[in-house]
């Protein structure tokens, strides 16, 4: 596939908005529409080489979806549950993003972020897209990884006067680096 795959997770709607952000700020010839894990089978996924997955926080620190995290739609949960036993996202890069609330969750602040990156570096994907701690309030967060987020940390609820610029400063980091990968596919 010749374009970057979006897909997102989401309960209320955020992860979803954010994700359209991105897309038109990519642009169509380079970004396919944003689809919502819960009407995808894995094969949609693993077509690309190229990837951005979003995810919202729910539980603690979990996968969201209706298990442990609590969820009332099904989310990524659901959708990992449908992959084979072993899929494989070698040679495949992912940046992520995650949503949060970092007042009220402040000790698990997208906490469950950390858990999907996981699960796809497990399946050997290469996992792109850090992000500085820098401008955020919180006590505890499993996607802060020596000093950095693992993915771009968007809070809408408190701080979406930032969401555009944030998007657009890490967009600017990880357009290159997936772009590489569509290059190789091409
Ligand atoms: C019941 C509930 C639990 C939540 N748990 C967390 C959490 O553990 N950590 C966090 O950072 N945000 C948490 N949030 C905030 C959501 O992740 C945040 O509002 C996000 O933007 C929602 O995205 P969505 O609209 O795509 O579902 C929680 C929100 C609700 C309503």
């Amino acid at each position: 596939m010749n374009k970057i795959g979006l897909f997102f997770g989401t309960e209320t709607g955020t992860t979803r908005l954010i994700a359209k952000k991105m897309q038109k700020y990519l642009g169509d010839e380079i970004c396919d529409k944003p689809l919502n894990v819960n009407r995808i089978a894995p094969a949609d996924m693993l077509q690309y080489e190229a990837l951005i997955l979003g995810t919202p926080s729910y539980g603690i620190g979990e996968i969201p979806g209706k298990g442990a995290a609590g969820c009332f739609e099904p989310n990524w949960e659901e959708f990992l549950a449908l992959m084979p036993a072993n899929p494989d996202f070698t040679g495949k890069r992912i940046a992520f993003f995650g949503l949060g609330a970092q007042e009220r969750y402040a000790d698990r602040f997208c906490s469950s972020l950390f858990a999907l990156v996981e699960k796809f570096r497990g399946w050997g994907a290469e996992v792109v897209g850090d992000w500085p701690n820098e401008g955020y309030s919180f006590d505890q967060s499993a996607a802060l990884v020596d000093g950095r987020f693992i993915g771009l940390i968007i809070d809408q609820r408190t701080q979406g006067m930032f969401t555009d610029e944030r998007i657009l400063a890490w967009l600017a980091q990880v357009k290159p680096l997936l772009m590489e990968k569509l290059a190789v596919a091409a």
